[in-house]
């Protein structure tokens, strides 16, 4: 077990957590002495932000995907776009923004290999051109117990792994994300961490139409702090098995150890379901705080996808 040298925030009581009152107080400070990061097009050099920009223009927004968006009020952008964990820049929610300017997102090949007919390594940008982006409505619930509704674009994890053709040996997928110390100030900082950033789904979670490979967010590309060029969603799991900005992805027939589990596994098992009648080692999972409007809300089952992927989990 790693020496846990800083103390992540998910070991904080929800309650103190920063509440967004106080941090969005302090980002609007920034603003007006024009110190805070920018989001997407805060990019290391004119050649990233051109390749960012040809993108943008040409696949975004993508059209919304009614059948997989339930009608419910989306989260501020400005909210969920600068209060954000990814651990790799800061354990500060309200800094990760400032702190991935270095961050350098083009080009960027993601290797897709392991137990599959067909390997293959492609570059974040000819993804959108390759599959196809749609936009999608998803609840998004972090085991901090906060949540919001997000509309992300992207499309479904199986139509890329159709395309490496799975072995049948093939019983699990592993995220592996960027590792990038001399761009991501955060990582030398929690150097007892086992880095890189890695995590894991059974195939039939890897399978489902809900998983997602997600390349934007609010109607354009993602911004740096929430994963960029490309992470996952898995809607009905807590939000640390989303991992952000993936380099590789490969199929195993081993159970693959996550960054979470290998810190704490009784806290952050591998399976990780949103499941509001089992608490936390430290803080109830019962409800949720809406993230931009402060609202108390009940936690559902599966973060309401029992319907879709109950079945998976049947005993
Ligand atoms: N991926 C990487 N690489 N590093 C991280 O620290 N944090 C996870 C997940 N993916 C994390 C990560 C956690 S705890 C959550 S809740 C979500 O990203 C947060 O995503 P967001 O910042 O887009 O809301």
């Amino acid at each position: 077990m790693p020496n846990l040298i800083i103390r992540p925030d998910w070991h904080l009581p929800e309650s103190r957590v920063t509440q967004v009152s106080a941090y969005r107080n302090r980002r609007k400070f920034l603003r007006e002495l024009g110190l805070a990061g920018g989001g997407l097009l805060a990019a290391s050099g004119p050649l990233e932000r051109d390749a960012l920009a040809a993108d943008a223009k040409k696949f975004y927004p993508a059209k919304r995907n009614i059948a997989f968006s339930p009608d419910l009020p989306l989260s501020k952008e400005k909210i969920f776009t600068t209060y954000n964990n990814f651990y790799e820049f800061s354990t500060d929610k309200e800094a990760v923004v400032d702190r991935v300017d270095k961050f350098v997102i083009a080009p960027w090949p993601v290797k897709i290999h392991g137990l599959c007919e067909k390997p293959l390594t492609l570059d974040a940008q000819e993804l959108a051109a390759e599959f196809g982006l749609e936009e999608r409505v998803y609840r998004f619930r972090c085991v901090e117990a906060w949540s919001a509704v997000v509309p992300w674009t992207g499309f479904e994890l199986r139509k890329l792994l159709a395309k490496v053709q799975p072995k049948a040996e093939a019983k699990f997928v592993k995220f592996v994300t960027a590792n990038r110390p001399d761009q991501m100030p955060g990582i030398n900082r929690l150097r007892g961490y086992p880095w890189p950033y890695t995590e894991g789904l059974r195939i039939e979670e890897a399978l489902h139409p809900l998983t997602m490979l997600v390349t934007g967010v609010y109607g354009k590309p993602l911004p740096k702090q929430n994963g960029a060029p490309i992470r996952l969603v898995v809607p009905w799991k807590y939000g640390y098995k989303s991992g952000k900005s993936l380099v590789e992805i490969e199929l195993t027939d081993k159970q693959p150890k996550t960054l979470w589990e290998t810190l704490s596994p009784e806290e952050y098992p591998f399976e990780s379901n949103v499941d509001p009648a089992v608490p936390h080692a430290r803080w109830s999972q019962a409800t949720e705080r809406v993230v931009d409007t402060g609202d108390r809300i009940r936690t559902l089952p599966l973060n309401g996808y029992a319907a879709q992927v109950g079945g998976l989990y049947k005993k």
